[in-house]
């Protein structure tokens, strides 16, 4: 079995978890397969266009720009623009300016209706004046507190990322028009806010949301479905191209999401080294049951699998462990594409499918699920409830 996963959560109240397994028709140098509607990136701090050559894209600077922020009216200071300090890595846009505050600030971006995605780009130094260690802030948009009294440079060095991003979606209604606004945390003195990029893209609608009264998500271990309605905000917590390489940006269908690599980071011992990582480049993908933008290609053409010695394969589960936070709801959209010659007809590889413990999927079958019509690109949603482990232990 081999999986994507990309997890996403929900500031009002839900946390959803996406797990991704796919495969799409994505190569370089041709259009990408689903195409903005909204587009906006924006450079804090910095005067001007600039052209990130990696993922493509022009970036905006905010000062004296169609995007230069409202500062908050009887505020003591206003923000302020500083450079990244010199750097032995070659600070690339949007990293190399920031807009920095010790009170607040607001960014109005013109938007359609339609869901779309947010994503913040922080590069946690000490830019002149202000302490790397004292930015502490929230941020709000479209009415949902996306993050609170939030740490970035603690994010930053748990993680081991040098420039941590936070990605969420929500749905703009006939407002047309999505205000994000940072502010310092009260939390602390010296506290203050800072942010070097934001990007605002559209993605199709009900990609990550369910239609009207269809499409209802299953709830593990409850015997409820659910739904993930336009008033419900998720964030991103991991995507991942099992099985592949990571995947930029510029290589998804063109909402520019980043695609991670599964690694040993989050596979367990076992499942390290028992698992083995199939490919196929040459299958040609079929999407019958989901859109061809859900996910690249490359997403389908690799997997990982519990390999083919049945001693092994039926000794040990294979395992990711995937750090989240409790007591949100997590949406986990896993991503299948049956791709091995070997594997031609329904019962050649039956598996189960548990989430957080609890059973998914007792008898999942690739095979069976494309129904015989030839369908290489499936998908399987469902939702679980992270609770802090005494909860858990009570529900039992
Ligand atoms: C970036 O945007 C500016 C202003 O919209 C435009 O003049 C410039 O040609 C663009 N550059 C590239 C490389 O697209
Ligand atoms: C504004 O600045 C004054 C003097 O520095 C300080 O006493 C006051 O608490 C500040 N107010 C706010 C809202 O930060
Ligand atoms: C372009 O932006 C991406 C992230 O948005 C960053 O990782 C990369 O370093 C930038 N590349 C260049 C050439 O500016
Ligand atoms: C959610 O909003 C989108 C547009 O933003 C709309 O097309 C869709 O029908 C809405 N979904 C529901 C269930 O109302
Ligand atoms: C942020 O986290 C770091 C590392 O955990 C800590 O040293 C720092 O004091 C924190 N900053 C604030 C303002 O809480
Ligand atoms: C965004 O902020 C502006 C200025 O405060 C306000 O006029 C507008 O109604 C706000 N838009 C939304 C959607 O909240
Ligand atoms: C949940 O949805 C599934 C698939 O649509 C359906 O088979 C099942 O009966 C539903 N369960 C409830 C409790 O509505
Ligand atoms: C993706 O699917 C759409 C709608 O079915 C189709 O029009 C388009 O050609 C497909 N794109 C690719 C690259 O296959
Ligand atoms: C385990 O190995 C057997 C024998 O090769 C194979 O038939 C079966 O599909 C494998 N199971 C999984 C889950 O890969
Ligand atoms: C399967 O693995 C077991 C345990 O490592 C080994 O003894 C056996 O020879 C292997 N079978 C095959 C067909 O490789
Ligand atoms: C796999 O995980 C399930 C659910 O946690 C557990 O019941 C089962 O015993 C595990 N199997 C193995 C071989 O570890
Ligand atoms: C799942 O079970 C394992 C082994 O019993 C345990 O270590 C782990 O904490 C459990 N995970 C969750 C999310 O309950």
């Amino acid at each position: 079995m081999w999986m994507t996963a990309c997890f996403i959560f929900s500031p009002p109240l839900h946390l959803s978890l996406f797990l991704h397994i796919i495969g799409s028709l994505v190569a370089g140098g041709l259009p990408p397969i689903y195409t903005l509607v909204d587009f906006i990136t924006v450079n804090c701090g910095y005067s001007g266009n600039l052209f990130n050559k990696s993922d493509n894209r022009n970036w905006t600077g905010d000062i004296d720009s169609e995007f230069s922020p409202l500062e908050r009216l009887g505020a003591n200071s206003t923000s302020l623009v500083r450079e990244a300090p010199p750097s032995s890595t070659v600070i690339q846009v949007p990293y190399a300016t920031v807009r920095i505050s010790r009170s607040e600030f607001t960014y109005i971006f013109p938007v359609t209706s339609g869901q779309k995605l947010i994503r913040l780009h922080f590069y946690p130094v000490s830019y002149a004046d202000f302490d790397r260690s004292e930015a502490l802030f929230s941020v709000k948009a479209g009415g949902y507190t996306l993050l609170k009294d939030f740490n970035v440079s603690a994010i930053a060095d748990a993680s081991r990322v040098e420039m941590p991003y936070k990605e969420f979606c929500v749905n703009i209604g006939e407002e047309k028009s999505l205000n994000i606004t940072f502010a310092s945390s009260r939390a602390s003195p010296d506290s203050y806010v800072f942010i070097n990029g934001i990007e605002i893209v559209s993605i199709p609608t009900n990609l990550y949301y369910s239609p009207a009264q269809s499409h209802w998500i299953e709830y593990i271990g409850g015997q409820i479905n659910y739904t993930i309605e336009n008033s419900t905000a998720l964030e991103m917590v991991h995507r991942i191209n099992i099985g592949g390489s990571p995947l930029s940006s510029n290589q998804d269908t063109g909402m520019y999401r980043n695609w991670d690599a599964d690694d040993d980071v989050y596979l367990d011992d076992l499942s390290s080294r028992f698992s083995v990582i199939p490919s196929n480049t040459r299958i040609q993908l079929k999407f019958f049951s989901i859109p061809n933008y859900t996910a690249p290609s490359e997403v389908y053409q690799s997997g990982r699998s519990m390999g083919t010695n049945k001693t092994i394969n039926k000794s040990y589960n294979l395992t990711w462990d995937f750090p989240v936070d409790s007591k949100f709801h997590y949406l986990v959209r896993l991503h299948f594409c049956e791709f091995q010659n070997q594997i031609t007809s329904s019962g050649d590889r039956t598996f189960q499918i548990y989430i957080a413990n609890q059973s998914a999927d007792q008898d999942a079958d690739i095979i069976q699920w494309s129904g015989g019509n030839g369908d290489t690109s499936l998908q399987r949603t469902t939702l679980c409830l992270c609770l802090t482990p005494p909860e858990l232990e009570a529900r039992k």
